[in-house]
């Protein structure tokens, strides 16, 4: 990163992690040698994974600054008043008095949703009324962002950072940023390599997250993706897994890291937290990692403009 920080290319991701298995997993992941947590309110866990943090840094796993956790802001809490509440509430739920990074989730401000009303928020406003409805609020980019600066000021958080915005989006914020984004996390994998967003982050030395880093999989259980579109189970990936005697999800895994992001994948599977952590120990030729780019087809499977209208009725694209 620009200010000479290292945020640890791979990271484990918690989206989806039941909360029954996630403070013990957060502890084999540790134990395994992760060193960097990918962490959201939005994912209605981190209270089980700040009972993990704790047992790992009371167990000597590691010491806390060799931890780099993130989390994000949902986007109820997009109003200047709301940012603080709901960074200390990740940072209790957490058990930490830092972040190392806290994200703007989506460029999506909605109306506000107190923690006694509900928590985590979700997208709906009221998930009681009929129907319920996704309520935008007409917060800009700049208001959130003042309200994070203030973040950093006030030591609760090392890095700030946007999720799933565009270059237009980052350009116009650089234009007034006291304190410039360190990161972007946006999807990006096989079949969306983002190469121009991804030029344009080091260009301006922002660090760049690549989120469902493995494609499909992630999406098939929410009837977002098939099986069979997984890019893992692409023939090309299959053979170059064979040639350098890994898996495809490694294969996958180390040309996201190969190209200069970081990535974060999810596993709830022990045996996988190790697989998708050994990336370090072999490399892809030019030719490998040019193959698996020629898989690029733009295809996004995590798109507000698609899911918002389907799930909650509101009409909702960012990167038209
Ligand atoms: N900023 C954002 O808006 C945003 C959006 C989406 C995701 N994220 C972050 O990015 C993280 C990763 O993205 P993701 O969870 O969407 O997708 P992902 O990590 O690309 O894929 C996860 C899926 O792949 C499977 N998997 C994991 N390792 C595997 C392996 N070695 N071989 C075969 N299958 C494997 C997992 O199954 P098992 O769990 O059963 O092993 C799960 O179904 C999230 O957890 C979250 O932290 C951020």
């Amino acid at each position: 990163m620009k200010n000479q920080l290292c945020i640890p290319s791979v990271g484990l991701g918690f989206w989806k992690i039941p909360n029954a298995s996630t403070a013990e997993l957060s502890v084999q992941a540790a134990k395994l040698g992760y060193r960097h947590f990918d962490c959201a309110s939005d994912y209605g866990n981190e209270p089980e994974v700040g009972q993990g943090i704790e047992k790992i840094l009371q167990d000597g796993l590691c010491r806390r600054e060799e931890l780099w956790v993130t989390s994000k802001l949902w986007n109820t809490f997009h109003r200047k008043e709301h940012v603080r509440l709901a960074c200390e509430r990740s940072l209790k739920d957490l058990r930490l008095d830092y972040l190392d990074l806290y994200l703007i989730h989506f460029p999506i401000a909605l109306a506000y949703v107190p923690f006694e009303h509900r928590y985590p928020a979700g997208w709906y406003f009221d998930p009681e009324s009929a129907p319920p409805k996704m309520i935008p609020d007409p917060v800009s980019i700049g208001e959130t962002w003042e309200a994070m600066e203030r973040l950093v000021e006030a030591g609760l958080v090392r890095n700030i950072g946007v999720s799933n915005f565009g270059v237009s989006l980052i350009r116009d914020l650089l234009s007034y940023a006291r304190i410039r984004p360190g990161v972007l996390q946006v999807e990006s994998h096989p079949y969306l390599t983002q190469t121009k967003l991804l030029r344009y982050c080091q260009q301006e030395q922002i660090a760049f997250t690549a989120f469902s880093p493995l494609g499909a999989p992630s999406y098939v259980s929410l009837g977002m993706a098939k099986a069979s579109e997984s890019v893992l189970e692409q023939p090309d990936v299959q053979k170059i897994a064979q040639q350098v005697g890994r898996t495809p999800a490694q294969v996958v895994l180390r040309w996201g890291i190969q190209r200069g992001t970081s990535v974060i994948p999810k596993t709830q599977t022990v045996q996988r937290l190790g697989e998708n952590l050994r990336l370090h120990d072999f490399e892809l030729t030019e030719q490998q990692m040019a193959t698996i780019g020629q898989f690029d087809r733009g295809q996004r499977f995590n798109d507000p403009g698609a899911f918002c209208e389907q799930a909650f009725g509101c009409y909702y694209p960012i990167y038209e």
